[in-house]
């Protein structure tokens, strides 16, 4: 267990082992930017990453935040959630500012990241949007392998 920081009983630990991957699962399945993802591509996701785990006085999984990285000059930060009954109290902000701390430290020279609507959030972190967009492109999977398929319909 490697405890990176600790704040009002909260704990930032970068162990993957701590990690309560049932948690993590359920809320990612449900979100805007993974719905449907299934299990077996969550725990395939995270053993790829380096994955940063929030937990609550009571030891319980309370947040998280996976890095995809070279450790050289670039890093990708996805799948940042605070549960919604620990929101509100920095705790975000704070480990977002734990992760960049870790990848300063390392000397990354660009984190990019996406989000549709907490921009607030990465801007107090030095986030800008991109500095000259022309030079990005992506290309995009017609048929994402990492969803449960689609309920049938009846009739
Ligand atoms: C976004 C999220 C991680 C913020 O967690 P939090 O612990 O409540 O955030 P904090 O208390 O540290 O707030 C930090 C800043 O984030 C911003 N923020 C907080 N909640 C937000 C939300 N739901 N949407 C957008 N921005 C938000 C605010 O600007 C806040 O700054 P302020 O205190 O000056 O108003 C949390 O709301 C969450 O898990 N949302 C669902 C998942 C998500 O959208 N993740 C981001 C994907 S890129």
């Amino acid at each position: 267990m490697t405890v990176l920081a600790r704040r009002g009983g909260y704990e930032i630990d970068d162990d993957r082992h701590r990690l309560d991957r049932d948690v993590i699962h359920r809320f990612l399945t449900a979100s805007y930017w993974s719905t449907g993802i299934r299990r077996d591509a969550v725990d395939r996701s995270l053993a790829r990453s380096d994955c940063y785990g929030l937990y609550g006085p009571d030891g319980q999984q309370a947040g998280f935040a996976r890095v995809v990285t070279d450790a050289v000059r670039f890093a990708l930060l996805c799948d940042v959630f605070v549960l919604p009954a620990h929101r509100g109290r920095g705790l975000g902000r704070w480990i977002v500012a734990a992760v960049l701390a870790e990848l300063d430290s390392m000397g990354v020279s660009r984190v990019i990241l996406g989000t549709a609507d907490a921009h607030d959030l990465y801007r107090q972190q030095g986030f800008s949007g991109l500095a000259d967009p022309g030079r990005m492109m992506e290309r995009r999977h017609a048929d994402p392998m990492w969803r449960d398929p689609a309920p049938a319909h009846s009739g």
